[in-house]
């Protein structure tokens, strides 16, 4: 039994997508092939995979059907957290689509996936990202202020969503946790936040997350140990869509 994690598919297979920038880098090119390909070479029936966010360009249930598909005829139990794109997936309509997609598909939400003596626990996160201000040197001297207070309440909204599914996993006599996020951890100006602060607080072993794409993007935030908890960053372009071994 192995646990996978990777985030980022964007998939298309319903959306034109010839006004977006993003698939110009070569790494986009035939990603779905590729992940496919990795997925059926790792991953037995036994295992899990968790998708950690961003699945599909697909701006409702409709133009991702064939996206989400695709992820459901992939190997082993497949585990997903909502990503920023994820237009499919309101956020109050988890139990929704956990109905509509049971036996296929989870939905990670306010609740929790076992995993061995592990509880798999998670949201979609939030992390400040600009506009930053630079100077000629291209250092940070300012930020929009109005941006970083909307996404004070975001953070907000997001670790109340972290502690719901900490708590569920707690109450069933769960004491060791992986923790998933979409976003970062952390923005480029912090060195922690509520999500590391909360990661450290129930002992969460791991703290997977993605969202971050582009060599220039990559290091935004912590990866290795810090405090105890391991940070690694799955978004499907660092990992070349190889999706990584968590357990
Ligand atoms: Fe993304
Ligand atoms: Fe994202």
């Amino acid at each position: 039994m192995a646990l996978y994690a990777i985030g980022d598919l964007h998939l298309h297979f319903q959306t034109d997508l010839r006004a977006k920038a993003q698939l110009k880098d070569r790494v986009w090119k035939n990603h779905e092939q590729k992940f496919r390909r990795n997925c059926d070479s790792r991953i037995q029936p036994e295992d899990t995979l968790v998708l950690a966010g961003d699945h599909s360009w697909g701006r409702n249930l409709a133009e991702c059907e064939q996206d989400l598909q695709y992820i459901a005829d992939l190997p082993g139990r497949k585990i997903l957290l909502r990503g920023n794109h994820d237009m499919f997936w309101d956020a109050k309509k988890t139990a929704e689509l956990n109905r509509l997609y049971a036996g296929k598909l989870n939905f990670l939400q306010d609740n929790y996936y076992p995993y061995g003596d592990y509880a798999l626990v998670g949201t979609k996160g939030h992390c400040f990202e600009g506009p930053f201000y630079l100077n000629r040197l291209g250092q940070i001297v300012g930020w929009s202020e109005e941006n970083e207070k909307r996404s004070e309440k975001l953070v907000a909204r997001e670790t109340e969503r972290l502690r719901t599914s900490f708590e569920a996993a707690k109450r069933d006599g769960f004491r060791r946790f992986i923790m998933f996020l979409h976003f970062p951890p952390t923005s480029i100006l912090e060195d922690d936040s509520p999500f590391t602060r909360m990661a450290e607080e129930y002992g969460a072993e791991q703290v997977i997350y993605a969202h971050s794409h582009g060599e220039s993007r990559f290091y935004d935030s912590i990866h290795g140990e810090k405090n105890g908890v391991r940070y690694s960053l799955v978004s499907g372009d660092f990992l070349r869509w190889d999706p990584l071994r968590i357990l």
